[in-house]
């Protein structure tokens, strides 16, 4: 084995500590090895601090400052709130760096553009790790290999409830925009943005690749009064003629993990249960579960490419254009994110925390799903309908232009 990837992490606590599990298991199978932290948050962080300190990691308070005075590393995973992304992913690729930057890697297309346009030697691997699941890529496999026939249309429904401690963790949560920076937070921008890149991966030709849409159509909602949206629907159609419908929301008292399925004209496939298990109705034995753990395969893959063992990162940041594209393009086409009055919701209490249950919305993402609907098609008194909006030809977006004051 070749020497182990030297790492520096920025972010060390929310999803930061998820990668300092994975760092630690794949320093012990010789993999990698980390050499450094950055986080301001040292008291919220003291305990991880001397753990790491113990163990001769470097902290340092500033990504800057860390990336001046760190000269021995291959790579760095960044693990950040969104708004940081962009200016992070820039800084480490001025430097050189082989990059783990977190998902979703910006929110917005003329950023995107951006960063591919400084990764001139495509050292980002985005940590969409579901794509390294081996539920989505036996997915896959069947879409290459046309067990489901021609496929026509891919569908996603989710309805993850989040309750007031989930917007209160942290400045960018529910926010469009913080200190003038995108953040674009919600489910289908953050939480779920999962299942909205494997649309992309799944619509993809080759076992590794990634497709984007040619025309997208989108609804944002709010019942929680935040800036930003609790409840999205889209749709969109891909060149090679597939369409999708993809639509999830926060504002749920009842819970639906997200089903991804997959449609063609001699059957069907599918990831339920959060994708924790793959079904059909091909006839074609499915494995049996429990699956390995996506997050570390994610980071085994990217290090397998940063050492030239594997010939690219499983989502590059090109791999992330039908994602950005769709979103940029569903809120352009919803024109803006729209309030639902408050007679089509109630607040609900568990423990000391409120949710917001919008009636009957579990039952709509998955009719949404099931009919290939939006949700304005479904007749509801709070449905407002967006235009079709070509997104090839989309540049960039404002989201100021989306806030209502
Ligand atoms: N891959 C996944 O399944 C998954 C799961 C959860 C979150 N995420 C993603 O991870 C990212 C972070 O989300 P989170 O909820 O953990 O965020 P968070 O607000 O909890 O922040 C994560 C860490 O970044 C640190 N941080 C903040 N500002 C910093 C700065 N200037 N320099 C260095 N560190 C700084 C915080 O102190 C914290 O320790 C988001 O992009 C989110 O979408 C991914």
């Amino acid at each position: 084995m070749s020497q182990p990837l030297r790492f520096a992490l920025i972010g060390a606590g929310g999803v930061g500590a998820a990668h300092l599990t994975a760092l630690e298991t794949l320093e012990n199978e010789g993999r990698a090895r980390l050499i450094c932290v950055a986080d301001p948050f040292v008291e919220a962080l003291a305990n991880t601090k001397s753990s790491l300190a113990a163990r001769g990691v470097r902290w340092h308070t500033d990504f800057q400052t860390l990336l001046e005075q760190e000269p021995d590393l291959d790579a760095v995973a960044i693990a950040t709130p969104i708004p940081l992304h962009y200016k992070m992913a820039a800084a480490a690729l001025a430097r050189g760096l082989f990059v783990y930057l977190e998902k979703p890697p910006v929110p917005l297309i003329q950023q995107l553009n951006d960063l591919v346009a400084l990764d001139t030697r495509q050292k980002v691997g985005v940590g969409f790790q579901m794509v390294s699941s081996q539920q989505v890529q036996q997915l896959k496999q069947w879409k290459v290999e046309g067990a489901m026939g021609q496929v026509e249309s891919i569908r996603v429904s989710a309805a993850w409830p989040r309750f007031t401690r989930y917007y209160e963790r942290a400045p960018w949560a529910g926010k469009m925009l913080l200190n003038g920076d995108p953040v674009f937070d919600g489910p289908a921008t953050n939480a779920l943005a999962h299942p909205l890149h494997n649309i992309m991966f799944l619509a993809g030709n080759g076992m590794d690749d990634f497709d984007a849409p040619t025309e997208v159509e989108g609804e944002f909602y709010r019942a929680r009064p935040i800036e930003s949206y609790d409840v999205a629907s889209m749709r969109g159609r891909f060149e090679s003629g597939i369409t999708f419908h993809f639509t999830v929301t926060h504002a749920t008292e009842t819970t639906r993990g997200f089903r991804i399925e997959v449609i063609g004209d001699k059957g069907a496939a599918w990831i339920s249960d959060n994708g924790d298990m793959v079904g059909n109705n091909l006839g074609i034995p499915c494995p049996v579960s429990p699956f390995p753990d996506a997050f570390l395969q994610s980071y085994r893959n990217f290090i397998a490419f940063a050492t030239g063992k594997r010939q690219r990162a499983p989502t590059r940041l090109e791999d992330c254009r039908g994602y950005v594209l769709t979103t940029n393009g569903a809120l352009a086409s919803s024109g803006s994110i729209h309030p639902i009055d408050s007679k089509h919701w109630k607040i609900y209490r568990v423990e000391d925390e409120e949710g917001y249950d919008v009636a009957g919305i579990a039952d709509l993402v998955e009719r949404c799903a099931s009919e290939g609907k939006l949700l304005s098609d479904l007749q509801i008194p709070w449905g407002r309908k967006g235009h079709a909006v070509l997104v090839r030809g989309l540049r960039s977006i404002q989201l100021s232009d989306y806030i209502s004051h």
